[in-house]
């Protein structure tokens, strides 16, 4: 039985043919400007001379100085097809992630029906790849129907053509110890990834809000820090007993990162993320009582964000990702009570991470393209993303405008996905993404 997880998955080379020229960028924003040459999808050629071979037809991609980066990737969005394409579709999500920068996307399996089986999980694959705009991987679900009773056929999934190699209940949290022990026994058999979304549901009853002073003050039911960190502790104790590889989606508090910090100093296999929008909002956003502050695990407090943000500069944290989560104006501009949890993140997030990190001198763009791209494409074990921007690799690339001329203005309705419900409306970011590329091929140029 082989579960050797081929790159790409079935289908995936038909479109990297052709010859790109990328003019004028400078990779991971180092040195002068180089001209780099893609030829059927893999980087044939980097340096200030290099040019298009003269009998080839070529596209050519302007740099103008952007910073280059590998493709990025992100291991946690929505893109709700199956189900709700009223809200996002996999095309209009792939149009958001290539404008956003990524070339891999993991799609989590919280859909209509849910992502449990392989007919589904292919039908998202396959569905990426017609699309053409971005790699669309979906993420299986743990327990059938995310219902946390019955595990899934992760086998089957993984074998599959879709080639699973993370699992979730993303959406829930998969409260049951003895399921999740079975999880993790036969996910270490596998060597698939569990990502769980780490949530005491006892204890967050009718929570809307960071429980804290500022939900106190509004009048807003709390969600505990402990409802999130309990789990986690427990999934390290499973991760270090039965032996999988356990990753902590949208890791939030102070908490959390402790105890991620005292599992890796154990050799305990975790990993986690931290999402822009705890890395850059706090719950002095619910004053307003704006429904598209509205997430889970909710906005913390300032201790928790300065935490977080540490903790990924440290490497505590591994990674970035956008846990995009869209929802319609009729579930979001309601009363703060019953917004639904979930923003959108796609077309934001490396703006909000330089602003946060490069932007004041805390990290350069080699961090950028560690925390966004190889990492998470690491722990996914995902080859052809997160590789080095070096002759004989993919050409999975972002290049980032970095000049005067960058700074932009979020407004929803000017994102490509089917909602509107970012928390940045009308923020200005100083840094944008310019164009992206996706074994060669442009799916993105401003
Ligand atoms: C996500 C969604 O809308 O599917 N919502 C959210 O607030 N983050 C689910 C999730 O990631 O927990
Ligand atoms: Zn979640």
């Amino acid at each position: 039985m082989s579960t050797e997880l081929a790159y790409p998955p079935t289908g995936a080379t038909a479109d990297a043919t052709g010859t790109t020229l990328v003019t004028g960028v400078r990779p991971y924003g180092e040195g002068e400007p180089v001209n780099v040459l893609a030829v059927d999808g893999v980087i044939a050629a980097i340096g200030a001379d290099v040019d298009a071979p003269a009998d080839a037809e070529v596209t050519v991609v302007e740099g103008d100085g952007a910073v280059l980066l590998p493709g990025l990737v992100d291991m946690h969005v929505h893109l709700r097809e199956p189900g709700r394409e009223d809200t996002e579709t996999i095309a209009t999500g792939s149009e958001a992630a290539a404008r956003g920068g990524f070339t891999a996307v993991f799609t989590m399996a919280n859909t209509l029906p849910t992502t449990d089986q392989p007919i589904i999980a292919e039908a998202v694959w396959a569905k990426g790849q017609t699309t053409g705009l971005c790699d669309v991987h979906p993420v299986g679900s743990i327990s059938k129907g995310l219902a946390g009773e019955t595990l899934t056929e992760f086998g089957m999934m993984a074998r599959s053509d879709a080639r699973v190699r993370m699992f979730s209940d993303d959406g829930v949290c998969v409260t049951d110890s003895l399921l999740m022990r079975r999880a993790v026994e036969y996910a270490a058999g596998l060597d698939v990834l569990l990502a769980q979304h780490a949530e005491d549901h006892r204890l967050t009853e009718g929570a809307v809000a960071h429980e804290g002073p500022t939900a106190a003050r509004l009048g807003l039911r709390g969600w505990p820090r402990v409802a999130e960190e309990s789990i986690v502790a427990r999934d390290i104790m499973l991760a270090r007993d039965y032996g999988a590889r356990i990753h902590v989606c949208h890791a939030s508090t102070a908490g959390t990162v402790e105890l991620i910090r005292w599992a890796k100093e154990q050799g305990v296999a975790v990993t986690a993320e931290a999402t822009p929008h705890h890395l850059w909002l706090t719950d002095a956003k619910l004053e307003t009582f704006d429904g598209n502050y509205r997430v889970n695990p909710p906005l913390r407090e300032d201790s928790d964000m300065m935490v977080l943000r540490d903790a990924l500069l440290d490497g505590t944290i591994d990674c970035v990702a956008t846990d995009h989560a869209p929802h319609g104006a009729e579930d979001k501009c309601v009363e703060f009570d019953h917004a639904k949890p979930g923003m959108l993140g796609l077309e934001t997030s490396l703006a909000v991470v330089a602003e946060a990190f490069v932007r004041p001198g805390l990290a350069d763009w080699r961090w950028v393209a560690k925390v966004m791209s190889e990492r998470p494409a690491e722990i996914t074990k995902l080859p052809g993303q997160g590789r080095p921007i070096a002759v004989g690799e993919p050409a999975n690339l972002t290049l980032v405008d970095v000049s005067e001329d960058a700074t932009w203005t979020v407004h929803g309705e000017e994102l490509a996905s089917k909602t509107e419900n970012t928390p940045y409306e009308g923020e200005s970011f100083s840094t944008r993404v310019a164009a992206t590329l996706l074994r060669g091929r442009p799916t993105f140029t401003r």
